[in-house]
């Protein structure tokens, strides 16, 4: 009983101010109060000099991106570099959210343990609407890096590299992301295409190079920021050890050999979502030996049209 008396006084003291009972020799004090006055190191109490500090600011989340395909070589590489990436002061730079087909390859390619919502990992299919929409709510980009096999039907090849491009945006750009985001122009889409669409497919390829150009056309056309990257050859050499050469129209190709590492694709994806400014590019890239880039937002300039710059 007689431990309690001096914490009732406080409490009592304590109610008249917005700082409650709360005790900073515990945990810290609520925001607005500060901690310990001359007769109590322990209490949180309101300044009376300064103005309280503002209390409805919550601390601001770093922007979500929805990676697709996350699983895949180029995906999961894009991934992990958006999930690595920092501010200058240390803070994430980006929320990343996979989506992805596989819960068990997410669990061994994107290192999730419940690999569910609560983790930011979505499991679906692109020509499932309901489930991008689940994923992509509250995000304000997309990265697509989902592709589409010579082995898949046509059908498939068509709804993986067509449909699937149009269902990614439209459930990006859907009404709550359109608001947050202050329209369209304030979303973004980087997509992993193809060199090779300038002329009709060759065999091989069934129609995957067709379908890619189609949801290149549909997102010049979509309204939303997008880079569009057009790589030679993908492989899984290490990257930031080559000079990259970028392009248009396929004059890349004569590159021998004409290849490309998937992290320098990766980096050059995560680099167009970086760039402050909205961006509307579509660009070829392929490598070669030599230095790599000192500065890939240097690169991606270059790869603009002279009327952009
Ligand atoms: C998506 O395609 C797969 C086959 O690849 C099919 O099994 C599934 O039912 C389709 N889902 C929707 C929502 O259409
Ligand atoms: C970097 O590229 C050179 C060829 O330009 C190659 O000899 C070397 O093995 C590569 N380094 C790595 C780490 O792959």
């Amino acid at each position: 009983m007689v431990m309690l008396a001096p914490l009732l006084a406080l409490a009592v003291l304590g109610a008249s101010d917005t700082c409650g009972d709360a005790r900073c020799d515990t945990a810290a004090c609520p925001c607005g109060c500060e901690c310990g006055n001359a007769t109590d190191p322990g209490v949180c109490y309101v300044p009376a000099e300064k103005a309280p500090a503002r209390c409805d600011e919550e601390p601001v989340a770093a922007p979500t991106v929805l990676v697709t395909g996350a699983t895949g070589r180029l995906g999961s590489l894009l991934y992990h570099r958006l999930r690595a990436a920092t501010h200058a002061d240390g803070a994430s730079a980006y929320t990343v959210r996979a989506f992805v087909r596989s819960v068990d390859k997410a669990r061994s390619v994107l290192s999730c343990t419940k690999c569910d919502a609560s983790e930011g990992i979505y499991i679906g299919e692109v020509n499932d609407t309901a489930a991008l929409r689940v994923a992509s709510l509250g995000a304000y980009a997309v990265a697509i890096a989902v592709g589409a096999s010579p082995s898949d039907t046509p059908a498939q090849q068509k709804a993986t590299e067509f449909t699937g491009v149009e269902n990614q945006l439209a459930a990006l750009a859907q009404t709550a992301n359109l608001a947050a985001a202050g329209g369209a122009a304030g979303l973004r889409v980087v997509l992993c295409s193809s060199m090779g669409t300038t002329s009709p497919p060759g065999s091989g390829y069934g129609d995957i190079l067709f379908w890619k150009l189609n949801a290149e056309s549909f997102l010049a056309a979509s309204g939303v920021p997008f880079a569009v990257v057009k790589p030679c050859g993908l492989v899984d050499t290490a990257g930031s050890n080559s000079t990259l050469l970028v392009g248009h129209d396929d004059t890349l190709l004569t590159t021998q050999p004409p290849l490309i590492a998937r992290a320098d694709v990766a980096a050059l994806m995560e680099a167009s979502l970086a760039s402050a400014a909205p961006r509307i590019l579509r660009f070829d890239v392929c490598s070669t030996p030599g230095a790599p880039p000192a500065d890939l937002a240097t690169l991606l300039a270059k790869a603009e049209y002279p009327w952009q710059q």
